[in-house]
């Protein structure tokens, strides 16, 4: 399974990122110094008032009502509130030559969430609809627009910065960047969803959004996987906070394996955007569903986060992904969650570590083993437990286990070992003639307690096996373990054999 899946991903990045690479290398853009001459002019080119339009999105007006820089008896006609927040929402690069589809589902959702606020749409569709190194090329003579037009309302109508909020999506994220570089003054927040990576990723900061465009700058990455050198979203922190769902990587829900199997053209271009635009839906999902919120966990790397390791909240490492998200002290700090497929995506992480005894040295170390989590609400699917590394053999196993599911209170996990999947049936032969015709070893691995800890509830649960005699396990086989009784609470400092 996993050899097939990644060989398709090879060739899927392949075949997307050749055609954009290609494009960038014709260019001679993979050099720096071409970047830097890209965005040398250090002041920033205003465009005329036709390439970029301001549109105020009111719920009686459709299209948005023009705001045109200078005048303004535009903001008075419009309903311009000057105490209210403004947000200016900012697309991207542009093949079609439309607007998004999911630009006014953006709208919506900040205008459902701030009633009184000004929902400012930046369109400069002509500047983005062209090759992408010239669409590239123009991000700061828009940003640079953005500022005037900003500059123009604190004279005009006395507006404080601090109530701008520019949401900027993939090079509309480093447009909102060059906006607050320009800007007379430092805007309140920007938010980067998924900040364009071809032509930014190494740059140095001016050349792209970085936390000194703002007070606040928020980034959610969710497309940064990387081929031949260029990942489409960006892949290094650039905000004072940067979110990778899912590490960033592979999005659920936008199709990745169902479309290995039924390779087509088309279906590629899908998983891109479907995969690219999630960092907006992530963001659309924290302004509707603000009782149901996404937690993100502070984490040096992917990896650890995949152990289940960093789903501490103490000293401020968890926080809130989206609209609600709080400032931190550092910057360029990383948070990693894991998501559920459709809205809302939040789920439940559950680390869990169990010390696996085994009397023999095993030759296959990947035995599939599967947790089932049953709770005061609900229980889950057989979840297939992923360990990073390979499974370690009497040392204490930690790893990360997601559900969509809100459980409750945690109750029961069984554990069981697929010994019938195919891909093990090698190992299944090994271990049935290591051990099944040797009647004196009747088990192959014991694990005789699991550590659990919660991440959005930060409870602490230690379970042990049902029935105290029934610890081993073989392939084939399952095990139940329920809380543990008295003495093995997780304040229990004696752990030893755990
Ligand atoms: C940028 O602006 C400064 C003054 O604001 C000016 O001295 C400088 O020549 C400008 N640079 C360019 C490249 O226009
Ligand atoms: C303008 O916004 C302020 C602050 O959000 C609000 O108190 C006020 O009612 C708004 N004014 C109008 C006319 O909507
Ligand atoms: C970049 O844009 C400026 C105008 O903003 C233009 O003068 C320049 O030729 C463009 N550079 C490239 C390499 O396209
Ligand atoms: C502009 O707004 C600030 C507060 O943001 C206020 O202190 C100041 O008096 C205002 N100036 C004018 C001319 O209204
Ligand atoms: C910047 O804003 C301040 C007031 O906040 C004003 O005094 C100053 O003239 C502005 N500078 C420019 C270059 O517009
Ligand atoms: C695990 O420990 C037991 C007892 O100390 C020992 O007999 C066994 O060989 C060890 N297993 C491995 C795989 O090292």
């Amino acid at each position: 399974m996993e050899t097939i899946f990644s060989l398709g991903k090879v060739i899927f990045l392949f075949c997307f990122v050749a055609v954009l690479s290609s494009e960038l290398e014709k260019q001679g853009l993979f050099k720096d110094d071409t970047i830097s001459e890209l965005l040398e002019d250090e002041n920033g080119t205003v465009i005329d008032d036709t390439s970029v339009k301001f549109r105020l999105k009111t719920t009686h007006e459709s299209h948005g009502c023009l705001l045109s820089l200078g005048q303004r008896d535009c903001l008075d006609e419009c309903g311009f509130n000057a105490t209210a927040k403004t947000f200016l929402v900012v697309h991207g690069w542009t093949i079609s030559g439309l607007l998004p589809e999911w630009f006014e589902k953006l709208v919506f959702a900040l205008q459902q969430r701030e009633r009184d606020a000004n929902v400012v749409t930046v369109d400069w569709l002509v500047l983005a609809h062209q090759h992408y190194p010239n669409a590239v090329n123009n991000t700061k003579a828009v940003g640079s627009t953005i500022a005037h037009f900003l500059d123009w309302l604190q004279v005009e109508l006395n507006i404080s910065l601090q109530n701008i909020h520019i949401i900027g999506y993939s090079l509309g994220a480093h447009v909102a960047g060059f906006a607050g570089n320009y800007v007379n003054g430092t805007i309140g927040r920007i938010t980067g969803l998924d900040p364009a990576g071809p032509m930014f990723e190494g740059v140095e900061d001016h050349k792209r959004l970085s936390p000194d465009d703002a007070n606040f700058v928020d980034v959610l990455h969710t497309y940064t996987r990387e081929a031949l050198g260029v990942s489409i979203g960006i892949q290094q922190p650039i905000g004072h906070i940067d979110i990778y769902p899912n590490g960033g990587d592979i999005q659920p829900g936008c199709g990745l394996t169902e479309m290995l199997t039924t390779i087509s053209a088309g279906a590629f271009g899908e998983v891109v955007q479907c995969e690219h635009e999630r960092s907006v839906f992530l963001f659309v999902d924290s302004l509707l569903h603000k009782d149901h919120e996404s937690i993100a966990y502070e984490c040096t790397d992917p990896g650890r986060f995949k152990k289940g390791i960093c789903l501490s909240c103490r000293k401020n490492r968890c926080g809130k992904l989206g609209y609600n998200v709080k400032k931190r002290a550092r910057r360029n700090s990383k948070m990693y969650l894991k998501t559920r497929a459709d809205m809302p995506y939040a789920g439940y992480h559950y680390q869990m570590k169990m010390h696996v005894f085994s009397k023999v040295d095993m030759e296959d170390k990947d035995p599939s083993l599967f947790v089932k989590l049953s709770g005061s609400f609900d229980e889950s699917e057989n979840i297939a437990v992923q360990l990073p590394d390979s499974l370690g053999l009497n040392y204490t196993n930690s790893f990360l286990v997601f559900t969509d599911l809100d459980l409750g209170e945690l109750r029961e996990i069984k554990l069981t070992w697929e010994g019938t999947s195919w891909s093990w049936s090698s190992m299944w032969k090994t271990m049935r003639t290591l051990f099944y015709e040797d009647p004196n070893k009747n088990g192959v691995l014991e694990v005789r307690r699991i550590r659990v800890k919660a991440g959005e509830t930060q409870k602490k649960y230690v379970f042990c096996a049902k029935e105290p005699s029934e610890t081993h396990i073989t392939p084939g086989s399952e095990l139940t373990f329920v809380k543990c009784a008295d003495g093995w609470e997780p304040k229990h400092r004696k752990r030893q054999y755990i």
